[in-house]
Order: C-alpha cells, then sequence, then structure tokens
C-alpha cells in the first residue's frame, strides 16, 4: 500500500476541522491540509488568537500544537487536492429543502461539487475518502464522476470512513475512538487503499479497534448506527410520558433496564428532545432510502423514532402552557439552554428551538441565556423557525442575555433546554425571591435536584417524572 504523506481535507466544519487536526497532531510526518471555501471559517481557524469558528473542549490544545508545524488551513482547494495523496470529503450533506426527496433525501450538491473539483485538477493518483454521512452507494457515484472527468493515466480509489464523534466530546472520541471504520471495495487496489487509510489511524488507535470492511456495508453502518442512537433517546422518551402519567420516575426506569447487560446504561438519559445536525437527518436519510427500495415498512418504522421526537417536544411546550393555568400569552419565561446539547455553540435541530417557537405563538416573552451560542445565531435561527413573522417583531418577544442570574430575574417560569452544569450553580432562593408566585421550573434535561427546588418553594416539572418527586 502507498504509504499517505499529504493529506487534503475538504470541509473545514464541525467534523473535517477536529478530526484532520487530531490526524496533524497524532501524525507529525503527515501534512494536513484543511480547506474550505468559507474564507471566514478559514480566517478564524487561522486566526492568531486562536479564536476558531467552532467550540469544542480540547480543540485549541490540539490547534495550537500542529497549526504551522504539519496542520494548515487554506481556501486554495485546488492546490491542496493536487499536493495530496490522500483527500477526506468532510462537506455538509444537509436534507434537501425542494425537488425529489425534499425533506428526506440527503442533498449531495457539496460531495457532488467537491468530487468534481478533485477530477478536474488532480494530475496524480488519489485515495478519495467519503468522510461526510452519505446515503448507501454514493460512493459509486463519486467513482462515476471521478473516472468520467480524471485525466488519463490518473487512477482513484474510494473509501467510506463514517465518522462517529460527537460534538462536546469530539476531541476525545478521537482521541480513543470506539472504532474506527474504512469501508472499501473488495478488489486488491481497494484493499491496499484501506490499508494505506488504516495506517494513518494506526499511530495512536489499536488495531484490533480499526475496522475494515465493505463501502456499503461502511456508509450504511453510520446510517445504522445513529438512527439506533436516536431509537434510544425516542424509546426512553416514549417511556417517560408513560412515567408522567403514572408518577413511575424515568430516572430509576432507565436505571434499572440499563441494568441489563445486553441493553448496557448509556445513551439513556431522557429528555425535552433530541437535536443536533446528525440524527434527523441520518434517519431520514434511512427513511429515504428503504422507501426507494420499496420498503415502506421499514421506512415507516425509521420514520416514527423522529415523529416520537417531534411529539416529546411539542408535550414539553404543551406542559409547560398547562401548568402555568393554560395561558403563556404575556407571561415571562426564562429559556436556560439555547445549544441542541452541552459543551457546543452548535444549535442545529436545538430542541430549544422549537420550544421557543412555541413558546413565542402563544405571544409569550422569552428571555434567554446560553453560554456559548452566539447572539447572531439565535436570532438567526429564531427567524429561520419563525419565518412569517418580521425579525423586529421576534425581538420585541425576546431578550437575549450574558449570564443565568439575569436571565432568570422576575420571571413566571424557568425552562432548562440544555444541560450546561453552569445552571447546577444558579442561587435558586435569590431567584425564586424575586419570582412572581407561584414559581414555576420545568426541566427538560432532569437536571436539577427537584426535591432542593421544591423545598425552596417552587413548582417543578421534571420530564419524566410523575406527581411524585
Ligand atoms: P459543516 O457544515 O460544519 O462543515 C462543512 C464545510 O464544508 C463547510 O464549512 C462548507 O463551507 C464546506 N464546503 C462545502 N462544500 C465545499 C466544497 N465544494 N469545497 C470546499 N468546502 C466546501 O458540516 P459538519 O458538521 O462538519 O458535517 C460534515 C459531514 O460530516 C456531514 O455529512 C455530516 O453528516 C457528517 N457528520 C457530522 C457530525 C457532527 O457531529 N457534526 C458527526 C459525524 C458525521
Ligand atoms: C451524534 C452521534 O452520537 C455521533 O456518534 C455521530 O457521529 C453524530 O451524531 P451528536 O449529535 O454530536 O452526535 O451528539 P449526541 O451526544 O449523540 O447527542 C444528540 C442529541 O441527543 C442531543 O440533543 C442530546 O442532548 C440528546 N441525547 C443524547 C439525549 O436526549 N439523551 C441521551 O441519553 C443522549
Amino acid at each position: 500500500p502507498v504509504q499517505v504523506k499529504k493529506i487534503c481535507c475538504i470541509g473545514a466544519g464541525y467534523v473535517g476541522g477536529p478530526t484532520c487536526a487530531v490526524i496533524a497532531l497524532k501524525c507529525p510526518h503527515i501534512t494536513v491540509t484543511i480547506v474550505d471555501l468559507n474564507q471566514a471559517r478559514v480566517d478564524a481557524w487561522n486566526s492568531k488568537d486562536f479564536d476558531l469558528p467552532i467550540y469544542e473542549p480540547g480543540l485549541v490544545d490540539v490547534v495550537k500544537q500542529a497549526r504551522g508545524r504539519n496542520l494548515f488551513f487554506s481556501t486554495d482547494v485546488d492546490k491542496a487536492i493536487r499536493e495530496a495523496d490522500l483527500i477526506f470529503v468532510s462537506v455538509n450533506t444537509p436534507t434537501k429543502k425542494s425537488g425529489v426527496g425534499a425533506g428526506f433525501a440527503a442533498d449531495l450538491n457539496y460531495v457532488e461539487s467537491a468530487t468534481r473539483r478533485i477530477a478536474a485538477v488532480a494530475t496524480s493518483d488519489k485515495i478519495v475518502v467519503e468522510k461526510s454521512t452519505v446515503p448507501c452507494r454514493t460512493a459509486e457515484s463519486m467513482r462515476t464522476i471521478l473516472e468520467a472527468n480524471s485525466k488519463p493515466g490518473t487512477h482513484f480509489d474510494i473509501l467510506s470512513n463514517p465518522e462517529f464523534l460527537a460534538e462536546g466530546t469530539a476531541i476525545t472520541d478521537l482521541f480513543s475512538p470506539d472504532r474506527v471504520l474504512i469501508g472499501s471495495l473488495q478488489t486488491e487496489s481497494g484493499q491496499n487503499a484501506s490499508q494505506a487509510l488504516a495506517a494513518v489511524y494506526a499511530n495512536w488507535i489499536p488495531k484490533e479497534r480499526i475496522l475494515t470492511v465493505g463501502l456499503w456495508s461502511s456508509e450504511l453502518s453510520k446510517l445504522a448506527a445513529n438512527a439506533m442512537l436516536a431509537q434510544r433517546i425516542s424509546s426512553v422518551n416514549a417511556l417517560s410520558a408513560i412515567c408522567e402519567a403514572t408518577g413511575a420516575n424515568i430516572d430509576e426506569v432507565a436505571h434499572a433496564v440499563g441494568f441489563d447487560s445486553r441493553i448496557g446504561p448509556k445513551f439513556l438519559r431522557a429528555s425535552v428532545g433530541f437535536g443536533g445536525s446528525c440524527f434527523q437527518k441520518d434517519i431520514l436519510n434511512l427513511v429515504y432510502l428503504s422507501e426507494s427500495l420499496h420498503l415502506p415498512q421499514v421506512a415507516a418504522y425509521w420514520r416514527q423514532v423522529v415523529e416520537m421526537n417531534e411529539y416529546q417536544k411539542s408535550r414539553f411546550s404543551k406542559t409547560v402552557v398547562d401548568t402555568l393555568f393554560n395561558t403563556i400569552t404575556g407571561k415571562h419565561i426564562a429559556v436556560l439552554g439555547f445549544a441542541f446539547k452541552a459543551d457546543t455553540g452548535d444549535t442545529r435541530e436545538s430542541a430549544s428551538i422549537s420550544l421557543i417557537r412555541d413558546f413565542l405563538s402563544e405571544r409569550a416573552y422569552v428571555t434567554i441565556y446560553d453560554p456559548k451560542v452566539e447572539v447572531a445565531q439565535i436570532w438567526q435561527d429564531l427567524q429561520e423557525a419563525c419565518p412569517t413573522t418580521p425579525l423586529a417583531q421576534i425581538q420585541k418577544y425576546v431578550n437575549i442575555v450574558h449570564s443565568a442570574a439575569e436571565a432568570c430575574e422576575q420571571k413566571e417560569a424557568i425552562v432548562i433546554a440544555t444541560e450546561w452544569k453552569e445552571f447546577l450553580d444558579i442561587d435558586w432562593q435569590h431567584v425564586y425571591d424575586l419570582m412572581t408566585k407561584p414559581a414555576f421550573v420545568f426541566d427538560g434535561r432532569l437536571l436539577l435536584d427537584a426535591e432542593k427546588l421544591t423545598k425552596i418553594g417552587f413548582t417543578v416539572k421534571t420530564i419524566g417524572r410523575g406527581g411524585r418527586v
């Protein structure tokens, strides 16, 4: 197999950035260039004071060690492609908004343009690696495009190497992944390419964790892993509704169920609903794939995971309205957390957005605080969530503040939407003293000590807990 000396990564986003920064850190003998068309993003990666475009614990340290040594960020896509032996395609693959498969299928436009760029400029053999999450058999389309447009004598091997990192823990996930998955054609050339990429990872990952499989299995495994993870959350959230109706406690149920070694304790935390850029998109992708394959029952099965999540989000909004005496019009609500989970500034598909949209449709006043999300991002998300309402109108009802204490001042209700640890340090007695009574706290993340808050005098509604605390 060839020895990889130069890597190019197309796409400097949440995946391309951290993934290839870690490769550079762990493989000082390999030059890694991460390219993107977005100049502002590349500038941020290159910023002197390491004001990186994404927040991820530990990321700044990695970039500090490798940038300028063997890690480079650039907008010169062509040069990086030309020089590389191996190219990661790590561009976005969002759900299509219009056309065939709108609302379900993945938009492969960015993958295709990146692939066409590789074909247009490559003058030597390349290993092209699908890092983006794509529908099954996308590698075949990439191969066709590459072969139809390449210079004579250039040879391309295509690998699938899906990324399993979770945001908020990307760096630790990349340092010691549960597994690295590499899919290739089972030809000699395909297997050699697979070995070349495996050798890159073997610089820091134990060999037994590097799994090599067929291309289509690799592509499908990524969709399958996300679908099954999301399914666990929808299952536990479905049970949380039963808990609330019966007086059972979802913590206790999840703990008891998770003790079964076949089920395991992780990823069973009930919540206001899963968010993030992956779960919903990848399940819808699987639904679309199933439908295209004339498997409507399979499609319906997976679609239900997303439907349960939508139900969980709207159920939580309804609990807030019902509890506040069936009206929140004109009431003041603090929403703590806007990111889709703690330890990230990412808001894509955040449950918080749906909640706030629901509160605004009742004409409540909402005060938002999140430790990491940029203010401009919040306005953009709310405008997208309420497309027919002018931003000025949204801004009459929404206030964005810079601390949890400020957000909680003189509100009728406080809603925990993201499980940021710092919300544990809120001075609840002080918050209570300033609130209109009865004072309500809605914990959508099983974060707070409900018993303590009840003692102070709050009425506490926790996801997945019935009347008794
Ligand atoms: P992102 O939007 O943060 O980053 C993608 C980047 O690609 C953008 O900066 C965009 O400007 C750039 N880009 C698009 N087309 C380009 C082109 N032709 N040339 C150069 N640059 C181009 O997306 P992301 O979150 O990093 O996700 C990337 C892929 O990884 C997606 O397929 C996603 O499903 C998958 N994935 C994401 C995660 C996650 O946690 N975010 C985890 C695993 C897999
Ligand atoms: C997910 C997958 O975990 C990762 O392997 C894949 O590469 C990308 O998609 P991510 O979306 O970044 O990662 O975060 P994850 O930790 O999976 O959380 C997704 C959502 O589920 C968040 O909104 C989170 O709060 C929620 N969640 C997670 C729960 O509600 N309960 C849980 O028990 C776990």
